[in-house]
This record gives structure tokens, C-alpha cells and sequence, in this order.
């Protein structure tokens, strides 16, 4: 079996592991990194990490158009069952862990906000940290930098996407020291350079990585993917 997760774009990720494909944060048609449509999107699983849009506009579609099981916090699990009629859903909360088909996703804090379009209350944000075969991938979603990241890497890390953008989420420099803390094998920087306030320079922090870390950087393009 193999695992391999494509950067769509931004904060939207598509894993595809063994039969399984898990879609992260539908985030497409407003999306300047990518042309994929909701209709083109065939999955089984959609995590979500939190309520903005920028992370679940395109959600009820493709969910609806797939009936992918929905996997989020319980506020926002129970807004997509009771205000767009959702019904493959599951809830869960921090520290909890569900085991799927592809292995093991647990839901883990992030330091942020998640209020849903509508303004409905959406609970607080989440990272995942998904046990696959191969080996343990960690999904920030958007956060600051946080001292539990400590305690999220006690697992062992073999791949970290996590935000580099700055103004909605750590930036670059946070972001070092998220690395510093977490310790993966690997980690790819995401949510920057979509619009002009979270514009970086992913090679430079690349090449700060590098040098200033045990771990390997690798900056993906939209649309390209990493194997675990
Ligand atoms: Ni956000
Ligand atoms: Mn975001």
C-alpha cells in the first residue's frame, strides 16, 4: 500500500492511501490555487479543521455530491446535520480519536478561531494527526505557534504540513520554532501566498529549515503531491 497527500492549494490537501481518498478543508472554487471543481472531487472522507471559509466552502458540495463521511468538531458536525441536512457525519472533540479505514485520525487543539460562515458557532479549531501504515502525517490547520505542539509530537512525526503565512496564522519565523518543537522527518509549509496579507517566500524558509532544524523541508507547488 502506498499514502501520498497532494497540495491542492492554500489549506486544502487530497491523501490518497491504499483505496482510500480523504479531502482536507474543501477549499476550491474561490480558491486561486486551483482549478479543481467540486465535481471533480471524488472522495470517501472529508476532515475538517475548522468553520472559516477560506477552509469549508466548498464542503456541503462536495460532501453531498460524494456522501464522503464528514469527520469534524462536534459544533460544526452538527450545523452541517442540522442546517444543510447532512447526514454521513461523525463528531468528535479533542483528544479523541476515530479509527477509519485508513487508519487512526485524531483531533488535536489549534490556536485560532472557527466561526462558520453564517456566524454560527463553530467550536474551536483542530489540527489531525492520522496514523497511517506508513507512517504519522500531522494536519495543523491554521494556527499560532503553541507549546502543546510538544506534546502532538511525542508520537513521532514522519511528515507536518503546517501554516507559514503569518497575519491569520504563525508566520515564517513561528513557524521555525513550530518545527523546533514538533520535530518531523519532513514538513511541507502551506496557507501562504493565496492573497497579498500571507505573502512569503517558501524557498528561503525552505532553505531556514534546513539549516536551522534536524528536519527536511519540501515546498510543494499546487497540485503536486509527497508520498509518506
Ligand atoms: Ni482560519
Ligand atoms: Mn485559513
Amino acid at each position: 500500500m502506498t499514502t501520498g497527500v497532494t497540495f491542492v492549494g492554500h489549506g486544502t490537501f487530497l491523501i490518497e492511501s491504499g483505496e482510500s481518498r480523504i479531502l482536507i478543508d474543501p477549499f476550491l472554487v474561490d480558491n486561486p490555487a486551483t482549478d479543481l471543481a467540486p465535481a471533480d472531487v471524488s472522495v470517501d472522507t472529508i476532515l475538517v479543521t475548522h468553520g472559516h471559509g477560506d477552509h469549508i466552502a466548498d464542503l456541503v458540495e462536495v460532501a453531498s455530491n460524494t456522501n464522503a463521511l464528514v469527520v469534524s468538531m462536534v459544533e460544526i458536525s452538527r450545523w452541517l446535520g442540522e442546517k444543510h441536512g447532512l447526514t454521513n457525519l461523525h463528531e468528535m472533540n479533542f483528544g479523541g480519536t476515530v479509527q477509519l479505514p485508513f487508519g487512526s485520525v485524531k483531533m488535536v487543539p489549534a490556536v485560532h478561531t472557527s466561526g462558520l460562515p453564517d456566524g454560527s458557532y463553530g467550536g474551536l479549531p483542530a489540527g489531525f494527526v492520522i496514523q497511517f501504515p506508513e507512517g504519522t502525517i500531522y494536519f495543523a490547520g491554521d494556527t499560532a505557534l503553541f507549546l502543546d505542539m510538544e506534546l502532538i509530537a511525542r508520537v513521532g512525526i514522519d511528515l507536518a504540513f503546517i501554516p507559514i503565512g503569518d497575519n491569520y496564522t504563525m508566520g515564517p519565523d513561528d513557524a521555525i520554532e513550530a518545527v523546533k518543537i514538533l520535530k518531523p522527518k519532513r514538513v511541507v509549509p502551506c496557507h501562504y501566498n493565496t492573497w497579498p496579507p500571507i505573502e512569503q517566500d517558501p524557498a528561503a524558509w525552505a532553505a531556514r529549515v534546513n539549516e536551522q532544524t534536524d528536519s527536511e523541508c519540501i515546498v510543494l507547488e499546487s497540485g503536486n503531491a509527497i508520498e509518506l
